[in-house]
């Protein structure tokens, strides 16, 4: 018998990605996307697989007890995979209290419910973000010391406390998946890829914090979603598990890489005030899930960009439809706040 895996914050990028993946091949388990929909989830992400008979959606806030509770007796949920957050660093750095209702209290909420109902697999996807930063050399381990330094990174910390928490005293099995930066299709274009995308596109400026130096360690979100799943499967129970594709680069390479291939003039970019607190240089790793779970990233970053420009490219349509109300309120305040 299939499971019946309640997968919350589905309609964002990571979330859409895992369940479009998911349900792309027939197969015994039922997906329950249940999700708030916020500024950053849309279900138009998911609109290839609303109508498959193994998917359904709830209007939730992971916050709601009652009626995230309603929700696991209806589908007799067994499994919960928990995606749900508020995951832009900046927007954390301009307002930090959603990402603890959400990131923290959220977690909770679903952690207890689990509990009480005897859901006996939890996955909590978590991010490399919760070690800190690293200077130029090293990478995160599993046993790194956890050091957060934005409001986001120290929410989605908090989470890994309660998870591993729950896990060690109620004997609950719970799994941390820790992945370094995402890009792919249907990512919001508030982070460095899309943004710059998007902005490269209708020839306005690409605003570089800093010096443009600082390095991300990335991954196509095809692949994370790949691990979260094996993860859940197959990882053993109070462990963590880092994701990441071996893959450092600094920004203003990917930056400079975007507008070679999109053939706009480097001079759209615009080097703006640095990021408070900017982390300097994540890395990831991965040698726990590569060689305990036999997981390895399939898509290189050269034909990972190329797939989610074109993306970007053939879906013009997407990009203006979420970058609308509050989205944009956001952007002008922050980027203001950024000019030199
Ligand atoms: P996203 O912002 O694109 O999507 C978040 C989704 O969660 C949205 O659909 C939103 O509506 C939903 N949501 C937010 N608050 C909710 C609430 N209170 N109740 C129910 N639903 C809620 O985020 P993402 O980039 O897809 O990230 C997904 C997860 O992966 C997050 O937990 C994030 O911390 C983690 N992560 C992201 C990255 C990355 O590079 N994007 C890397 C590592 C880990
Ligand atoms: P982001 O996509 O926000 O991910 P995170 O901060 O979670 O790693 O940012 C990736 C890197 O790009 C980070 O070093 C900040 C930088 N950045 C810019 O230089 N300009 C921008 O407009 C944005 C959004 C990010």
């Amino acid at each position: 018998m299939g499971n019946n895996i309640l997968v919350t914050g589905g309609a964002g990028f990571i979330g859409s990605n895992f369940l479009r993946d998911r349900l792309a091949s027939p197969s015994g388990d039922t997906f329950i996307n249940l999700d708030t929909i916020t500024y950053a989830g849309n279900l138009e992400n998911l609109k290839e697989v609303s109508e498959k008979e193994n998917y359904f959606f709830e209007k939730v806030n992971i916050e709601d007890e009652t009626k995230v509770e309603s929700v696991c007796k209806k589908y007799k949920i067994n499994g919960i995979i928990n995606f749900a957050a508020e995951s832009h660093v900046d927007r954390s750095i301009s307002d930090s209290k959603p990402f603890i209702n959400t990131n923290v209290l959220g977690t909770l909420n679903l952690l207890e419910i689990a509990r009480r109902l005897n859901i006996d697999n939890f996955l909590q996807v978590s991010t490399d973000e919760v070690y800190g930063s690293l200077g130029k050399t090293g990478a995160f381990a599993e046993n790194s010391q956890i050091q957060p330094n934005s409001p986001y990174s120290a929410s989605k910390a908090s989470a890994d406390h309660l998870v591993h928490s729950f896990g060690h005293t109620y004997g609950m099995n719970v799994k941390i998946t820790r992945c370094s930066n995402n890009y792919g299709p249907y990512q919001f274009p508030e982070k460095l890829i899309p943004l710059m995308i998007n902005n490269a596109l209708e020839d306005k400026d690409l605003p570089v914090y800093g010096d443009g130096k600082n390095v991300r360690d990335w991954l196509y979100v095809s692949d994370h979603c790949d691990g979260i799943w094996e993860v859940f499967l197959n990882g053993n129970s109070g462990e963590v598990y880092n994701i990441g594709g071996d893959c450092e680069k600094q920004n203003i390479e990917i930056v400079e890489l975007l507008l070679d291939m999109i053939g706009k003039p480097k001079s759209l970019i615009k080097y703006v005030k640095d990021r408070p607190g900017h982390d300097e240089r994540y890395a990831i790793d991965n040698s726990k899930i590569t060689s305990e779970l036999n997981w390895k990233p399939k898509i290189s970053f050269s034909d990972g960009i190329k797939m989610t420009l074109d993306w970007y490219l053939n879906n013009k349509s997407w990009s203006n439809n979420v970058r609308s109300g509050a989205y944009l309120e956001f952007y002008e305040k922050w980027y203001g706040g950024l000019a030199k």
